[in-house]
């Protein structure tokens, strides 16, 4: 008996087999830096998303806020031949990967799902190589918001900034009430989100072009630039002692506790409010940082699709890739991340009042050329002069003797690097 009737188990198995397609099961291994509460919870339904189409899940997960941890494993990985599936590749690292000549062409999946309808041509654009998707964008993020506890301020007797002056009086009073006015981290791409909002709040979005995506030398070292540079290093005694090295999220939950005032961070901190069980508009507010309320600095997450041997996980990946656009993941995940879907046409009944506005302010600052890719999260520029550039400000920003001219130069110089 024992030995003729296959056991229970087996028999699940097969049944499960044959309804999931269990026998082309593959495995996807994917790199990705979401490792906060808010973050956590979305990777969390990309892997429920993908093991639906019962695939197995490898998560490859290296902690760090704006990946730059993260991209250095990358590298080494890759360059040992032992590439993962899918990895978080944003911007213009898109097409430095690609020409490396190590992504998979998704165009069969891309064709099939009509991505090119689907997606806003500033975002398909970026995802293909030499014409051909090698890459599926997850999510739009704005970065340039400001993050609010509306108790604290009431506390404090001070007003939502609209205005970089309005923001230097709100902070006075938040200090003076004793709260910690601004919460900040001190890691450079967390200086950095903080200064490109500061260049399009006193600089404007042309001069934020000009400057940190064009990388026009002049423009670097205008009197203009040292006016925003000044500005940016007013905010820093409004942070507290423990600011440097800090997580980004950690400084949103003193947000979210009442221990501070604000933050300047983009919309994964809404990830964290909500993660909280906090709720947009009475437990938190999200306006536009000081002075960019035209403006829109966008921040693109995608997965990068390596060349893979293995035929069941070619198939595999590709389902991953599909299963990102579709719009109940695209819905789920922006949910829980604080983002807006990137496919176009989605419904936002489910959405807060944050998530709306960021998808009209999308839109309309498209149509008013004043949609911009952030320099922060690597959107703009190629990676080795974001990373000088960012050095530099940091530097800046934690050295209180250089002057602004002398930072100007620096930055300008850093934007050269190739
Ligand atoms: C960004 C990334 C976001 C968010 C953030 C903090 O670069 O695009 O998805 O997770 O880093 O880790």
């Amino acid at each position: 008996m024992k030995k003729t009737l296959p056991s229970l188990a087996r028999v699940s198995t097969l049944v499960f087999a044959m309804t999931t397609g269990f026998a082309h099961a593959g495995e996807v291994e994917v790199l990705h830096w979401w490792t906060s509460g808010g973050e956590a919870k979305a990777a969390m339904a990309l892997k429920a998303t993908l093991q639906a189409k019962g695939h197995v899940w490898k998560d490859f997960a290296v902690a760090g806020g704006g990946g730059d941890a993260a991209m250095t494993v990358l590298k080494s990985r890759v360059v040992s031949g032992n590439a993962p599936a899918a990895a978080q590749i944003k911007g213009p690292s898109l097409q430095d990967w690609a020409h490396e000549g190590v992504l998979a062409s998704i165009d069969d999946v891309a064709k099939a799902g009509h991505w090119d309808e689907l997606l806003p041509k500033v975002v398909s654009d970026g995802m293909k190589y030499k014409g051909s998707y090698i890459a599926v964008p997850v999510n739009v993020h704005r970065v340039n918001w400001l993050w609010a506890n509306p108790e604290v301020f009431r506390k404090a007797g001070a007003k939502l900034p609209t205005t970089w002056d309005e923001f230097f009086v709100a902070a006075e009073a938040l200090r003076k009430a004793g709260f910690v006015a601004f919460a900040h981290g001190g890691q450079n791409w967390q200086d950095m989100t903080v200064f490109e909002a500061v260049a399009i709040g006193v600089g404007g979005p042309d001069f934020y072009r000009k400057a940190l995506v064009q990388l026009d030398q002049a423009t670097l070292k205008s009197a203009l630039m040292e006016q925003v540079l000044a500005t940016f290093k007013r905010i820093k005694p409004y942070t507290d002692r423990n600011s440097p090295g800090r997580d980004w999220n950690l400084s949103t939950a003193m947000v979210i506790r009442g221990e501070a005032g604000m933050q300047i961070m983009g919309d994964w901190a809404k990830g964290e409010f909500v993660a909280a069980g906090k709720v947009a508009g009475k437990d938190f507010i999200c306006t536009p940082a000081p002075g960019t309320a035209k403006a829109f600095t966008f921040n693109v997450d995608s997965f990068a699709m390596f060349k893979l041997k293995s035929e069941a996980n070619v198939k595999a990946q590709k389902d991953l890739a599909s299963a990102v656009m579709s719009p109940e993941f695209q819905e789920v995940f922006s949910l829980n991340k604080g983002s807006i879907p990137v496919r176009l046409n989605m419904k936002m009944d489910k959405f807060d009042d944050c998530a709306k506005a960021s998808a009209k302010d999308f839109v309309d600052t498209a149509r008013a050329g004043t949609l911009m890719p952030s320099i922060a999260h690597g959107m703009a520029v190629p990676a080795a002069a974001e990373g000088a550039i960012k050095d530099a400000v940091s530097q800046f920003w934690n050295t209180d003797k250089m002057s602004p001219k002398d930072a100007a130069t620096k930055i300008a110089a850093a934007a050269r690097t190739q």
